[in-house]
């Protein structure tokens, strides 16, 4: 199957990059968000990423005029029917999901695939909302996303194996290197991933050491690009928290389990860098001060 036409559904951290990767691969692109600010700002993000890509050299101005040509905001979900491709980049709850997609699979065509982004959610139980679990996959993207090179195509038990095989084709064609897996909690990254942040936040709580040296440690000892406070900051507590629940309660094992910490910061509106407060203070951007927690 041809793919020409990409529906992209969510506009903020993700779904941004992700709309942006597909008008920069050559696909007409169509990104939805709930109302007409959001649209609006996760457009903007895009046109000011792009013009950074100008300013490096990385881009020509009449490659960027021909990428925004590609892109098309929208509020209404119906926009999304002539799509021959829709990821799915909304927020981390299973109700929301399933409701999305109940209507996507009323709307369009039997041969369009979906493909939801998410991070600890099975696919199988958001596929299952649809009368199409054959054409459903998990695309998992990473952040930032124009930037990140892995992506995790995520296989259900249902997944018809010709559709697997283009979307991995897909993965490469967006410019990034596609690996196989399964519909296990939080795929292979997370599942390695998530303990190891929530096990930071743990470390944190019981004076271990402060955020800064935490972090410091884990850069210099490692040789991590940044530390697990920066990275949970840049993930966006709010969205570990979700992961964290979800897959607490599909492995029911305490490395899974949401720290108090965490879960007061979200409640206090810390969501990390997006919102200005985390780990760090952001209130000077260039300058993230360590919060006093
Ligand atoms: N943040 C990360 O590092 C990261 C990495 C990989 C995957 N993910 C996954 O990507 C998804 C999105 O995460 P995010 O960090 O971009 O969250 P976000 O909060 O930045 O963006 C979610 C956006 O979806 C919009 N939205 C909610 N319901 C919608 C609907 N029905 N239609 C259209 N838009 C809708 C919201 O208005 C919001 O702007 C989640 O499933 C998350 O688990 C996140």
């Amino acid at each position: 199957m041809a793919i020409r036409k990409v529906g992209v559904v969510g506009c903020g951290l993700m779904g941004s990059g992700i709309a942006q990767v597909c008008a920069q691969a050559g696909f007409q692109t169509v990104v939805r968000e709930i109302s007409g600010e959001l649209v609006e700002k996760g457009l903007k993000g895009i046109e000011k990423n792009l013009d950074r890509m100008v300013e490096k050299g990385a881009l020509t101005e009449a490659e960027k005029g021909e990428i925004s040509g590609r892109l098309r905001g929208v509020t209404a979900v119906e926009e999304l029917k002539g799509c021959d491709v829709i990821l799915e980049a909304i927020i981390e709850q299973l109700p929301a999901k399933r409701e999305l997609f109940a209507v996507l699979d009323g709307l369009c065509p039997a041969h369009t695939i979906f493909a939801s982004n998410t991070s600890s959610l099975t696919i199988t139980e958001i596929a299952a909302a649809t009368k199409r679990p054959q054409r459903f996959v998990g695309l998992h993207f990473f952040n930032p996303v124009p930037v990140m090179k892995l992506i995790e195509v995520v296989r259900t038990i249902a997944t018809d194996p010709g559709v697997y095989e283009e979307m991995l084709a897909f993965g490469a064609k967006l410019g990034k290197t596609p690996v196989r897996a399964n519909d296990g909690g939080g795929f292979i990254v997370n599942r390695l991933l998530v303990p190891y942040l929530l096990d930071a936040i743990r470390a944190l709580e019981e004076g271990v050491g402060s955020v800064v040296d935490i972090d410091t440690s884990m850069k210099l000892g490692c040789g991590y690009p940044m530390g697990p406070f920066t990275l949970l900051d840049f993930v966006g507590l709010d969205t570990t928290l979700y992961i964290s629940q979800i897959m607490f309660d599909e492995f029911k094992e305490k490395r899974f389990a949401a720290p108090p910490l965490l879960k007061r910061m979200v409640l206090a509106g810390w969501h990390g860098k997006k919102s200005g407060r985390g780990f760090y203070d952001y209130a000077d951007p260039a300058n993230p001060k360590p919060m006093n927690l």
